[in-house]
């Protein structure tokens, strides 16, 4: 109880100290984890007092996109090196991610999670799961920790912790604002519920401690889908062990 603070301060100061650690998965939207997203979470997790950890696998990326043409470039890039732009150079590499130093984990999305966390790109359903994020998403959701998962990232749950853990890709039924609805059709081949929900609002699986928004799923203006990664964030970062 601290006398004379509002009520959104003490919010704050209950979440302060909250250790999140951060998992990308390249920089770019076509390759690796999409910036706007990972920015948004991150902005939400420092208002709201979290102390963060950036890490991603070093690994070599699936393929290289030229941003500017949408057209592969014949080069090799590594998912640590790329990830390392978005957080100014401060990461880790995620082989190093220890669930026990951590309060929870946030997954944003973009197709390198597609690609490089796991092969749902090319795969789909039958996708594999690169060890260490698996061993990660095993550790977090065992420990009863929360998971917070943005736009296609939810597959990996899907992949990883199944029974009929709930998600949401935002809607089913509008394909010109979510034209990849397909995705939520798989998640539920593979023993999910989906759960449909505005781009600005999340869904919190309570018992499993799993916090989805649809994110760049839904083709809305960027201030609805920061809002929606704001839930995100919000919900993780008030959901206990
Ligand atoms: C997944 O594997 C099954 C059985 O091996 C196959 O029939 C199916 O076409 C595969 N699906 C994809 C999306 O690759
Ligand atoms: C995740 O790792 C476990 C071993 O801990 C393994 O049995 C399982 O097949 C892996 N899942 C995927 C999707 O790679
Ligand atoms: C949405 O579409 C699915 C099939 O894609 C259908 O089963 C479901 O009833 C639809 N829901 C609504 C609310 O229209
Ligand atoms: C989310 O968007 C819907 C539709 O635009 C709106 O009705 C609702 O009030 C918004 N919710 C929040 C929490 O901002």
């Amino acid at each position: 109880d601290w006398p004379g603070l509002g009520p959104k301060l003490c919010l704050r100061a209950a979440a302060m100290g909250k250790r999140v650690a951060l998992v990308l998965a390249g920089c770019g939207v076509f390759d690796g984890s999409e910036i706007h997203e990972a920015s948004a979470a991150l902005v939400h997790l420092s208002r709201g007092g979290a102390e963060v950890k950036i890490f991603a696998p070093n690994i070599e990326q699936r393929d290289v996109v030229n941003h500017l043409k949408g057209s592969p470039a014949e080069e090799k890039r590594n998912v640590l090196v790329e990830s390392a732009r978005l957080a100014r150079g401060n990461i880790q590499d995620l082989a190093e991610l220890k669930a026990s130093e951590f309060d929870a984990v946030i997954f944003p999305g973009g197709f390198g999670v597609a690609k490089n966390l796991c092969s749902w790109a090319v795969d789909g359903k039958n996708c594999t799961v690169n060890e260490h994020v698996n061993a990660t998403l095993q550790a977090f959701h065992s420990a009863k920790k929360p998971i917070g998962l943005c736009c296609i990232s939810p597959v990996l749950a899907a992949k990883i912790i199944v029974v009929g853990t709930e998600l949401t890709q935002g809607r089913e039924n509008e394909s010109m604002r979510f034209p990849d609805a397909e995705t939520a059709s798989a998640i539920t081949e593979l023993g999910c519920k989906h759960i449909c929900k505005n781009v600005n609002e999340s869904h919190v699986d309570k018992a499993n401690k799993i916090v989805t928004t649809c994110a760049f799923m839904c083709k809305a203006p960027l201030h609805e889908i920061f809002d929606g990664i704001g839930t995100m964030v919000q919900e993780v970062l008030n959901t206990g062990e």
